[in-house]
């Protein structure tokens, strides 16, 4: 077979921060009609080596070169790259979110009238079009903002399909897809493929990229350690061992059988409003409790409610009614203060929004909220401080010069772990973890892991939401399966499978 002509090379890029070097003499090539995954452990390098490509850092400002089509492209900007026939969508969606879905689409590019107006009927139309080629039914004129995180994504991407690149980037576009949408993402991007458009494809779920991807490269604190094709076959154990330099035994921890019965939380007749729909209830009537130690999954579709139910158990939205009993007494619980103050956590899915403060270091971000823990007098502990910070930056493997580093130079992975160690050294009664590994590497899960497991032999209870149900059957003690605003189903591990939860979850 003729090997496929190379449309995209680059050659011994380099690209150093302060007290960073992100990418070390990095060379690789895309081919004709090829999804390539570039995969490598949180902080290895693969948004700064895209970014280079969309020229978000100019060519200024790394070593190395660039060839799209055997030609040296220097980008100055994104819209050089762009003309080369490079799109990408980047890891933190960036949509105007009170603009409509076609303005979204057309932006920076709005089609004009005759005499220079924006043509709104056009734009719509051309909107139309291309979300029809992706085959999204989203209305053109909702504003971004109602809608539901994988059709943002969608919206990224019509986006990026209206330039008609060559070369499509990806990172981590299905970070926020449910499992459903995520198939048929991977089949539209096959489809992309057979109409002549290559694909660099960035993802911590190895399973998609072993499904979906034809060539696998791996990075590894900034080099190229090596690569596989798909024709050869993937080992997936060798893969993980050359991404984190180092052999993966046991990704998940044993489970113990609890021995303590003793109720911790219990949650009575629940009722929590739609966010979106005026009038709605999107938890209709929902009652669990949660015993000490308990490691509880709650399993349920997207739009389901998890979310919404313990944003609500925790005080983040208002509930319509509903009784919470802590330790047999009932609570009071009207805002996050409060269910702190009852020892209750809750990692947030959404980190960006409730979690970082931008401006503060890795240490400041992790022990934000043990403050009172560390107060000596009118001061702060701080040489406590940093043990402890220095204690969860170790266990975690933050990729990071040090814990004064600030949160905003991290990449994704690394931000969000440093959010999950502020709730972990937290000496809390209850954990709430919504999703807690999305955009983590396998080496850091594999930690995680075993961190909730020692937490709950502490006797701290776990609420745990995952999409990725694999990881929920293996680390949790029993499972509530949320549908149509009330529990479906409530299974014993042992019992639970992927079909049964599935089965619950679709009320089939
Ligand atoms: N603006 C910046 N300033 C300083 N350092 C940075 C900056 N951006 C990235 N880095 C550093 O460069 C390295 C590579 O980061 P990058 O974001 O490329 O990693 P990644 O492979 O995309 O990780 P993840 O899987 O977590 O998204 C990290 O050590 C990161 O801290
Ligand atoms: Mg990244």
């Amino acid at each position: 077979m003729k090997e496929k002509r190379v449309i995209l090379s680059v050659e011994n890029i380099t690209k150093r921060f302060l007290g960073t070097v992100a990418l070390n003499k990095v060379s690789m090539e895309l081919r004709e009609n090829e999804i390539l995954a570039v995969i490598g452990e949180n902080g290895a390098g693969k948004s700064t080596l895209m970014k280079i490509l969309s020229g978000i850092y100019s060519s200024k400002e790394y070593e190395g070169n660039i060839y799209v089509n055997n030609k040296l492209c220097q980008f100055r900007n994104p819209h050089d790259s762009e003309n080369a026939g490079i799109a990408m969508i980047y890891q933190e969606l960036n949509l105007e979110l009170d603009l409509t879905v076609a303005e979204n689409i057309l932006l920076g590019r709005y089609p004009r009238t005759k005499l220079g107006f924006v043509d709104w009927k056009k734009m719509r139309k051309m909107a139309k079009e291309v979300l029809e080629r992706l085959h999204a039914n989203i209305d053109v004129n909702a504003t971004v903002r109602s809608l539901s995180p994988s059709m943002q994504q969608l919206v990224c991407i019509a986006r990026a399909l209206l330039r008609n690149p060559k070369i499509l980037i990806l990172d981590e576009p299905t970070s926020v897809l449910t499992e459903n949408e995520t198939k048929v993402f991977m089949n539209l991007l096959h489809e992309m493929k057979e109409q002549g458009i290559s694909c660099i494809y960035i993802s911590h779920k190895l399973d998609e990229v072993f499904q979906l991807c034809d060539r696998v490269i791996v990075l590894r604190d900034g080099q190229l350690i090596c690569e596989y094709e798909k024709k050869h076959g993937y080992d997936s154990k060798s893969i993980i061992n050359s991404m984190i330099g180092r052999r993966l035994d046991v990704m998940y921890p044993q489970i113990e059988k609890k021995e303590d019965d003793t109720e911790l939380l219990r949650i009575e007749n629940f009722r929590v409003p739609h966010t979106s729909a005026y009038g709605k209830s999107i938890i209709k009537d929902v009652s669990f409790s949660i015993k000490k130690g308990e490691i509880l999954g709650l399993a349920g579709l997207v739009g389901s409610g998890r979310s919404e139910l313990v944003n609500a158990i925790f005080g983040l939205l208002p509930k319509t009614s509903g009784r919470i009993y802590m330790e047999g007494r009932e609570a009071k619980i009207n805002n996050p203060e409060d269910a702190i103050k009852l020892g209750i956590g809750l990692l947030t899915e959404d980190r960006k929004k409730n979690g970082y403060v931008w401006s503060m270091s890795i240490e400041h971000n992790m022990t934000l909220a043990i403050l009172r823990e560390l107060r000596k007098g009118i001061f702060i502990d701080s040489k406590k401080e940093q043990e402890i910070a220095k204690e969860y930056f170790t266990k975690l493997n933050v990729k990071a010069p040090g814990i004064k580093t600030l949160i905003t130079s991290l990449s994704g992975g690394n931000q969000q772990k440093v959010i999950l160690a502020r709730w972990l050294m937290t000496k809390l009664k209850l954990l709430i973890l919504d999703e807690p590994t999305r955009g983590i590497d396998v080496g850091t899960k594999a930690e995680i892991y075993k961190l909730m497991v020692d937490l709950s032999k502490s006797g701290i209870s776990i609420l745990m939401i995952s999409s990725e149900l694999p990881e929920l059957l293996a680390m949790c003690d029993r499972f509530i399966v949320l549908g149509k605003g009330v529990v479906q189903a409530e299974l014993e591990r042992g019992e639970a499978n992927e079909v049964n939860i599935m089965q619950a979850a679709s009320n089939t």
